[in-house]
């Protein structure tokens, strides 16, 4: 370890207070990328991490419009770089979003979602982890790094910041696309995962894509009482249900035809691998999950099943009467917000259009369907046949004490194959979120250990993966 890597520890470890504090700022804005109504949120919170990415010392710092006619509700990408690492340094692309999901339903959370508390050891408050709390990583070891080295980074360095990510990232797909040339970069790092359990460094070699859909299914032309047409009118929501129910069999099946032609096995080396993993499935069942039993494709493990398989859920069905106490009403529309998630070799536009046509194909008499496509994002696997995955195991050996594992996630980053694909550059998925963080749901944390754990392995990797060599 260099003189300057243990000054940016040290400065890491004395500042780890007001680096946590820091993040309850940017926690407290309600920055939920989906609803419209927070867009203004959305955008002080993309403010904020750039006005810090500014103090710390990083360049041309700026947030770049997505908002386009054809993307109306499009939100910031925050862009910033440092390229004077000069010689043979490479240039690393740090990746993160500053959008949040909704935190319904409220009445769950033991502290208020945009209210951040410690409690034993954990930050609590939604983005905590997913991902705020991980893009703030990348921040405070950048900053410790350039206190540490007189306003200097060991590597170039570029930073990319989206809020859309939660909802698809429309915006920063196309700004790879179109722009991809102001991101060049020689790997990409980016902090938006678990790790396998506690302790234990891990490096994600993989993530399912998806579709996220709605099939709208209309009947009568107007809401109607149900006494008076009950028997002659078509209700939407049974339509949905009976579509819905021929969309998975009882054995966890997805029914589309042909949807499970191009899944790819993983290899004999990687269900290897994933065999030696320290894994408890009744534990996962009990505190993880917590229902009776486990469902899903019989023959396959819970990693498998949540890894290397695809798979389809039902969101909500909006419409009709939710309200406390009866309304008899039989509606004219329903809709359903159902999602696949997809593996490889599998394809969001072939998935899509085998689903649309199955489900125009079983919808009963008396409605229509309509069967539209919200995002979608592909399948991913990285390789782990490059330098950057030794200089981040390394890293995290001396922080975490062990060696990584490598995993794949059930999760979905779209940005992530536009990297790989686009780019043309490896991409290191290096999370410090843990199993039990309840990403998405109530109650989600981070485990303050974790952050400090995670900013130090950034900053010796960082320090670590050295030149191009
Ligand atoms: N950080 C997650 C993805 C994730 C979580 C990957 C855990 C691996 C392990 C990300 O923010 C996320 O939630 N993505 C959405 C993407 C979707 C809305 C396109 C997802 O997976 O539902
Ligand atoms: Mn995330
Ligand atoms: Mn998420």
């Amino acid at each position: 370890m260099t003189g300057n890597t243990k000054a940016a520890v040290e400065f890491a470890r004395q500042n780890g207070t007001r680096f946590v504090e820091e993040l309850k700022a940017l926690l407290r804005i309600p920055s939920i990328s989906t609803l419209p109504e927070h867009a203004g949120d959305v955008r002080k919170a993309a403010q904020f991490v750039a006005d810090e990415l500014q103090r710390i010392g990083m360049e041309n710092v700026r947030l770049i419009e997505t908002m386009s006619p054809e993307h109306p509700g499009g939100h910031p990408l925050v862009y910033a770089d440092w390229l004077h690492a000069g010689g043979e340094a490479i240039t690393v692309l740090c990746y993160g979003h500053y959008d949040v999901q909704p935190a319904e339903p409220l009445d769950e959370w033991k502290s208020p979602p945009f209210e951040p508390a410690e409690r034993d050891g954990n930050l609590y408050a939604r983005g905590a982890v997913d991902d705020k709390g991980q893009m703030w990583m990348h921040v405070k070891a950048l900053e410790s790094l350039f206190a540490a080295n007189a306003g200097k980074l060991p590597v170039n360095v570029r930073m990319i910041v989206e809020g859309e990510e939660e909802v698809g990232g429309e915006g920063i797909a196309r700004f790879v696309r179109e722009r991809g040339d102001q991101l060049k970069a020689d790997v990409a790092v980016v902090s938006d995962t678990e790790m396998f359990a506690p302790d234990l460094p891990t490096l994600c070699v993989g993530l399912r894509g998806m579709i996220y859909t709605e099939i709208e299914a209309r009947g009568a032309r107007t809401d109607l009482h149900s006494g008076m047409y009950g028997g002659t009118a078509p209700n939407p929501f049974v339509a949905l249900a009976q579509i819905i129910a021929k969309l998975k069999d009882e054995n966890g099946r997805v029914m589309v035809p042909g949807f499970y032609d191009k899944v790819a096995k993983p290899s004999a080396d990687e269900l290897k691998a994933w065999k030696a993993l320290p894994f408890d499935e009744e534990h996962y069942r009990q505190t993880e999950v917590g229902s009776p039993e486990l469902t899903g494709e019989p023959g396959y493990s819970v990693l498998e099943r949540t890894w290397a398989r695809p798979t389809l859920d039902v969101h909500g069905m909006p419409g009709g009467f939710t309200g406390a106490g009866a309304k008899t009403v039989i509606p004219a529309k329903a809709v359903a917000k159902i999602s696949m998630r997809l593996v490889p070799d599998q394809t969001p536009v072939e998935s899509f259009a085998a689903y649309k046509a199955y489900v125009e194909s079983i919808a009963p008499k008396g409605v229509e369907v309509e069967v539209r496509l919200i995002h979608s994002g592909d399948p991913i696997v990285v390789s782990t046949d490059n330098p950057y995955v030794k200089a981040a195991t390394e890293a995290m050996r001396e922080v975490f004490r062990k060696e990584t594992v490598f995993v794949r996630g059930g999760g979905s980053i779209p940005i992530v194959g536009d990297f790989v694909r686009e780019l043309k550059i490896p991409t290191l998925l290096m999370g410090f979120g843990l199993p039990d963080d309840n990403l998405h749901a109530p109650n989600e944390k981070f485990h303050i250990a974790n952050f400090h754990r995670g900013i130090e392995s950034l900053v010796r990797f960082f320090s670590g993966v050295g030149g191009r060599g």
